[in-house]
Formats: structure tokens, C-alpha cells, sequence
């Protein structure tokens, strides 16, 4: 099932570990024997932690559950959304590959249309004024076709493309693309291509923010990663995560 990543990784002496079953990926990854580069794959997550305290429910072995540890050297902890950035975007890029356009809902979850394909969850280590170590949990749905009707909107690579992917494939795509994006480091053209890929950007939508719902347009993300909206009546203000909150549905 994950043979060509595991292939990919023995040829390139990549630590990849793969548990039939483990709470969390980026628990798992969090073990201090964990060096940069290193990955842990799970088939079968029991506790597997979303944003802003949620959740996420993966079938067991029909996608792909797994955390990357990062240990990057000279990046500010200022620049850490730039991180963000570089996931996504890496994540967009192989979608693409494998036949599914797909748009970055800020900050980083992963949408097809107006459904959710893929969750990040970056957990960030900050010694000083420099990041020191990042485990990038990434949550793709792959092959599952079916979901707990309790989930807002899943879909999944199977869904969008009518196909089922390559597990193996997909994961080795995404090691190679993420880890390439962060050799080249970030720069005006990831802000560029983020911006690009940013899901309703420019498109009138309803927010909730401070209690208080609204329309807005988004216009783009700040330096430090927060979302700027421009309200009715023209003027752009900006959002931290947790401050604002995305309404379902149409405008
Ligand atoms: C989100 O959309 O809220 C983020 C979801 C992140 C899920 C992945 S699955 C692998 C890693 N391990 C976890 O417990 N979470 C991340």
C-alpha cells in the first residue's frame, strides 16, 4: 500500500516509520529520537487532533495520516507562517498532479470545490526568536468514499477524481515536494502562489467575528499570517487565527 514512498525512502535513507495504529501522528512524531526529515505514517490514528481543537476521523487505511519533523536552520519564528505556506502549497502543488485543483481555505486546510480534502496541523518549537522544530501533521483523504455525515464537508482524491490513488505514490510525492519548497525556502513567490491558491479570495462571504456576523471580502494575508477582510464600507481589517470563523455556505 505505501511500498513506492517506502522504496523512495529506504534508497534515500529517510527515517519513515509506519504504525498500524497510534494515537496521534505528531505525538508520535514529538519523540525527541525524531530528527529533521523523519516521518511517521500511521494506517490508524485513535486520537487524531484537528485546529483549534477539533478532531480528525480518517478510515483506516484508505488515506494517508502522517507527520513530518522539521528542524530548519535560521528561520525566524517571526516568519512561521511562512511554513504554513510552503505545506499547503506543497500539498496544492501534488494534488494537482494527481487531477484535483485544489484552493487553501486560510490558514491551511486543503479544499476541492467547497469541500475539505486535507487538515494541517503544524506545532511549532520557538527558542528565542528562532523556530528550532515543526511537526507538520498532514490529514489527506485519499480512497475513503464515505463519511460520518456529522463532518461539515469531506471529500476526497477518489471522490473528485473518480479513481482511487496510489497511497505509496501520493505520500512520496508529497515528501519530495514539501522538502524541496523548504530547501528553496520561502520568498515573494510562495506569498504569490498563496494568494493565488486562496480559496474565496476576492469573493463576497459571511464571517463571524467578536460575536458579530458580517460580509467581507478577503483580500489577502499579512506578514504574520493574518487574514485581511475587507468589510462593507471599504475598510480592510485584519484577523489572528481563532478570531474569525468562515460561515457555511453562500454569502
Ligand atoms: C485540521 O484540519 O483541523 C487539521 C487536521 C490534521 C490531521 C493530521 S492527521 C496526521 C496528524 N496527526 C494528527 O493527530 N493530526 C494531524
Amino acid at each position: 500500500m505505501l511500498q513506492d514512498f517506502l522504496d523512495f525512502a529506504r534508497l534515500n535513507a529517510i527515517s519513515a516509520t509506519v504504525l498500524e495504529l497510534t494515537g496521534s501522528t505528531n505525538d508520535a512524531a514529538s519523540d525527541p529520537a525524531c530528527r529533521h526529515g523523519d516521518i511517521v505514517v500511521a494506517l490508524e490514528q485513535s486520537c487524531g487532533r484537528g485546529q483549534r481543537g477539533n478532531s480528525w476521523s480518517s478510515e483506516r487505511g484508505r488515506n494517508l495520516t502522517f507527520s513530518i519533523v522539521l528542524e530548519p536552520e535560521n528561520f525566524a519564528a517571526e516568519r512561521q507562517f511562512m511554513l504554513s505556506k510552503i505545506v499547503a502549497l506543497s500539498i496544492v502543488e501534488v494534488l494537482a498532479k494527481f487531477g484535483v485543483e485544489a484552493r487553501i481555505k486560510w490558514p491551511n486546510d486543503i479544499y476541492a470545490g467547497s469541500r475539505k480534502i486535507a487538515g494541517v496541523l503544524i506545532e511549532n518549537s520557538v527558542c528565542g526568536a528562532q523556530l528550532t522544530r515543526s511537526i507538520v501533521g498532514i490529514g489527506l483523504n485519499v480512497n475513503q468514499t464515505a463519511f460520518d455525515p456529522a463532518l461539515p464537508n469531506p471529500t476526497s482524491v477518489a471522490l473528485e477524481t473518480g479513481r482511487e490513488a496510489d497511497l505509496g505514490h501520493l505520500l512520496k510525492e508529497l515528501y519530495i515536494t514539501l522538502m524541496s519548497m523548504l530547501r528553496r525556502g520561502g520568498g515573494r513567490s510562495v506569498d504569490r502562489l498563496y494568494l493565488e491558491k486562496l480559496y474565496l479570495r476576492g469573493v463576497p462571504h459571511r464571517f463571524t467575528a467578536s460575536g458579530r456576523s458580517f460580509e467581507g471580502v478577503i483580500r489577502g494575508v499579512g506578514d504574520y499570517g493574518e487574514l485581511l477582510v475587507e468589510q462593507e464600507g471599504g475598510a480592510t481589517d485584519s484577523y489572528l487565527f481563532k478570531e474569525i470563523e468562515f460561515e457555511r455556505g453562500a454569502p
